[in-house]
Parts: structure tokens; sequence; C-alpha cells
């Protein structure tokens, strides 16, 4: 879809549509109010008439409304004025654009973005209405042999700014939403490829297909042997039960005008399919472990999003990718493996195996001499039996680190929610074999995840997201979502150094 940005009345819009708000009970927008007034008053009639109340997220398509000179108008409920935030322009956006897509518009003119949400300036919400329309508009198709088509998709939107002088900025913000938004369909499409097409060679061949794409991601991929050779004994001891060979991708941005800062490290859990392994997964919805994989996807996705803005950061991506499988050369419970830092680990469950892989990527990241690394993970189910599919759960040795994060998470409307990583959750990783266990028992799952991740983060600043519950939908809407990309590209963004 392609976005424009443009300032002007409503009632003049050459257009196939315009779009205007109305608040609940009734309320005419502004730019409603100047529909109704250049049409005679039509809007307020049909109002009266009770056919649009105004409640959040309804529409009414009106045609050839006298004194416009735009074939329809779609009047979009905004509900309570005084209760319209963040969450409410997003629903009214993607309410709008649904129905768009569904409709004989090719094309829209939409004025939603020029009602004022609290605490945000209309870069926020320009950004917003892109990244939005793209998520309404998303479809997955390609392993369909009829992929259903839409009669008259939605090809062009034009986002009215109040002001001639926010086009600037308006375009730019709707350049960096439409960078973000690219970035979430990359997430989405590798997140919803099935397991046996998204195997880990599979994800290395994207990642260098992006590589090609854009010449200022640096790609390379380390095979088994190369992980051998750096001791990656706990990333390895994972892939031993399948037939996929393993794949450790590295892709690295770094911003010609600031090559020498160090860089912030995202790495993202890519098993591809979790079976759970000898401690085998029970059969109920196993199928939703192709999307175990969605964290090296978000990495994928962020580092498109960055290099198709030309963002001022270092930014490395690290992808321990492979399978978990059950066979005869398996790892089994009670198997104890050494890690590229050189602890040893007692495996006593093999389902816990994300952060088997992510241990040694954690400690590949250390020769970067990272500003900070993020590692991204659909970790553990727990996760989302503590914050549902709301928020995603934080985890950091470093408060400024959390804070700058969960502040991004906000900005982007793909919230994280901070947890405690304190000492005393560490004593439930104790072994009497190995240097610790990769679980902890029951209580607290996600904490002693996130604690024995921390054993091997000592050397740096570092954070870790438990995507389990915000990186997929499950039901009707079955299906990758693309987060946290929007948290993490505004995260990497608040830190690009002044243009050069
Ligand atoms: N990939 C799963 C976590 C998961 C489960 C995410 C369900 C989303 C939905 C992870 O590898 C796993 O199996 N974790 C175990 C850990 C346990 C064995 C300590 C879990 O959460 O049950
Ligand atoms: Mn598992
Ligand atoms: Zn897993």
């Amino acid at each position: 879809m392609e976005f424009t940005i443009k300032s002007g009345s409503p009632e003049k819009q050459r257009s196939a549509c315009v779009v205007v708000g109305v608040f609940d009970n009734r309320k005419l927008s502004l730019s409603a109010e100047l529909i109704d007034r250049a049409s005679n008053g039509y809007i307020g009639e049909i109002i009266r008439r009770g056919d649009m109340e105004g409640k959040l997220g309804s529409t009414l398509l009106l045609h050839n409304v006298r004194g416009t000179l735009a074939d329809r108008v779609l009047l979009v409920g905004l509900g309570k004025e005084r209760d319209f935030r963040d969450r409410e322009f997003r629903a009214a956006i993607r309410a709008a654009v649904k129905l768009l897509n569904e409709t004989g518009s090719y094309e829209a003119v939409l004025y939603l973005t020029e009602e004022k949400v609290k605490r945000r300036e209309v870069v926020w919400r320009v950004e917003h209405a892109v990244v939005v329309a793209m998520e309404a508009v998303y479809r997955f198709e390609q392993m369909k042999s009829q992929p259903t088509e839409v009669r008259r998709p939605l090809r062009k939107l034009t986002l009215s700014v109040p002001q001639r002088s926010d086009l600037a900025a308006g375009e730019k913000a709707a350049a960096q939403g439409l960078a973000i938004a690219h970035g979430m369909d990359l997430a989405r499409d590798l997140g919803n490829l099935p397991g046996n097409v998204c195997t880990p060679a599979y994800l290395a061949e994207r990642a260098t297909q992006l590589g090609a794409e854009f010449p200022d991601i640096v790609v390379k991929v380390l095979e088994r042997k190369d992980c051998e050779e750096l001791g990656m004994g706990s990333f390895l001891s994972v892939t031993r039960g399948s037939e996929e060979p393993p794949k450790f991708i590295v892709l690295e941005y770094l911003h010609s005008q600031r090559r020498q800062a160090r860089p912030c490290v995202l790495v993202g859990k890519g098993i591809t399919f979790d079976t759970g392994g000898v401690s085998l997964k029970p059969g109920l919805d196993m199928d939703q472990m192709k999307f175990d994989m969605c964290g090296a996807a978000a990495v994928l996705g962020t580092l498109r999003a960055i290099a198709e803005m030309k963002a001022q950061v270092n930014v490395v991506g690290l992808v321990p990718a492979c399978e978990n499988m059950p066979s005869g050369r398996a790892t089994k419970p009670g198997d104890i493996v050494t890690s590229m830092s050189g602890q040893t680990i007692e495996v006593l469950n093999t389902d816990a195996e994300g952060r088997l892989i992510l241990a040694d990527a954690l400690t590949y990241a250390e020769r970067y001499e990272p500003e900070a690394v993020v590692d991204i993970a659909t970790l553990t189910g727990a996760m989302v039996i503590a914050l549902g599919h709301v928020a995603s759960g934080l985890f950091s040795n470093n408060e400024t680190l959390a804070r700058a994060l969960t502040t991004a998470g906000d900005d982007a409307f793909d919230r994280a929610w901070q947890l405690p990583l304190w000492e005393d959750y560490q004593e439930a990783l104790q072994s009497n074999f190995a240097d610790f266990a990769n679980i902890g028992g029951r209580p607290g799952g996600s904490i002693t995840a996130a604690c024995f991740l921390s054993r091997f983060t000592k050397k740096y600043d570092w954070a870790h997201l438990d995507i389990a519950g915000t990186a997929w939908k499950d039901g009707k809407e079955k299906g990758a979502t693309g987060r946290p990309v929007p948290l993490l590209a505004t995260w990497l963004l608040a830190q690009e150094s002044p243009a050069a």
C-alpha cells in the first residue's frame, strides 16, 4: 500500500472516499463538521436518525454526499471524546481500513489523523496510522493453492495533517511507519510459515536475501562445524535429534557514519519447531510450536525496518536456529553439556531448549563489546499465564535499559512489563551434578528461565523479552503478530545519533 500526506479541507477532496470521525454520543469531529456544513446538515441529519452513534469502531459508508467532491464519505465511530487515547485511535484506524479494503474504494483520504490523541503529536498519529493500516490488510496466503482475491483492495491512503507546516514531519513519520510495517510483515510471514518450509536453512536463506536487498546489512551464516569449533555445546545439544542442519545466523548493520560506536545486539530464539525433544510435548496444539522462531523473525524484521529507514545506529542480529526433535541421538534428561562460556548445564528437561540455544548466542555476543544486548524469545508457557496476550515479559540486569525498553514499548503500543530478576530466584537452578540445571520447577517459571539466561550476560547490559504470549494469536485470527518489531525498532531509533 502507498501512503501520502496532505493538508486541506475534507469537502474539497477529489477522492474515492473521505474518512471522518464521529464521537459518542453523536458528536461530530471537526472534519465531520466541515462535511456537514458543505452538505447543508446532511451528516447531522443522519446522526439524528440514529444510524451512527459514534461507538468506537462502528462505520457508516455514505455515497454522493452533496457539497463534497468525493464519491463516498465514511463515518467512523471514535467512542467517547475524553477517552480517545492510543488504543482508541488505533481501533478507529483499523475499523476504517478494514472497511475500505472490503468495499469499492481503491484509495481514500483519512482525516482521523487530525484528531487529538492525549500526549501524542501528529507524527505519532501518522506513524501509527500507517502501521495499523498495514497490519489490517496483511494476509498470509502463500501456502494456499488458490489465494482468496480481494476484489478492490485499498491501494493508496492519504493521511491528512492539520497544518501545511506538518507535511515534512508527517512524511518522515509515514516512511518510518512503513519501514516498521514492512519489518512486521517479514516477521509475520516467517512466523506463519510451517516448520517443514521454515527450517533453519530457510531462515538463513531469508537472512542472506535480506543482506542482498539491503547492502547495509552484512550476513554471515555459521554451520555446525563452525559452532563446534566455537564450543557451542549448549546450542548443539538441542539440535542433536534433528535431521535438519543447525544454522547460527549473524546480521550486522553498521551504519557508516558511526562504525566505531558499540552496537546494540539483538538475539532471537530460532527454534523452527519445538516438539519438546525427548521430554515430548503433549499433542494438543503442538502445531503452534512452529511459532517458536518468532524471536528470530523479530530480529530479521527489526533489522529490515532499521535498514529501510537508514537509521543512524549500529545493530547486530544473532539467530541460533535449529529444530528440537526426539530421536535415538537426541539429548536426554540428565545429560550434561558444556556451554561456550565454559559453564556446564544439567539438561533436566529437553523442552527447556530455548534458553540452551540462547546461552551460547549470548556468549557469542560478547565479541561485539555491545552497548546493550536484548534477547527475544518465545521462552516460557508461564509467561502467557502471567501476562496473557497483552504485554511481553521484560527482564533486565540494568534499570536504565529496562526503562528505555518499557518506554519504547509504550510509544509503539507494543508493550512490555518488567518482572523481577532477584538473586533469590537463582536458587531454583541448583544442580548436584553440573554448574546448574536448565529448569527451576513451576513456580515463577518465566523468572527462573530469565535467571538461567542471566548467567551468560554478566559482561554487558542486557534485557530479555519473553514473547510467548504476544508473538502470535490463537483462535479465529491464528497467526503471527509481528511483535515486538515495533518496540525494538522504536527503541533503536531513540538511540540514533544526530545525523552527521
Ligand atoms: N517454546 C516453549 C515455550 C512456549 C510454550 C511458548 C507454549 C508458548 C506457548 C519452550 O521451549 C518450552 O517448552 N518451555 C517450557 C519450559 C519448561 C520445560 C521449564 C514450558 O514453558 O513449559
Ligand atoms: Mn520447549
Ligand atoms: Zn521452545
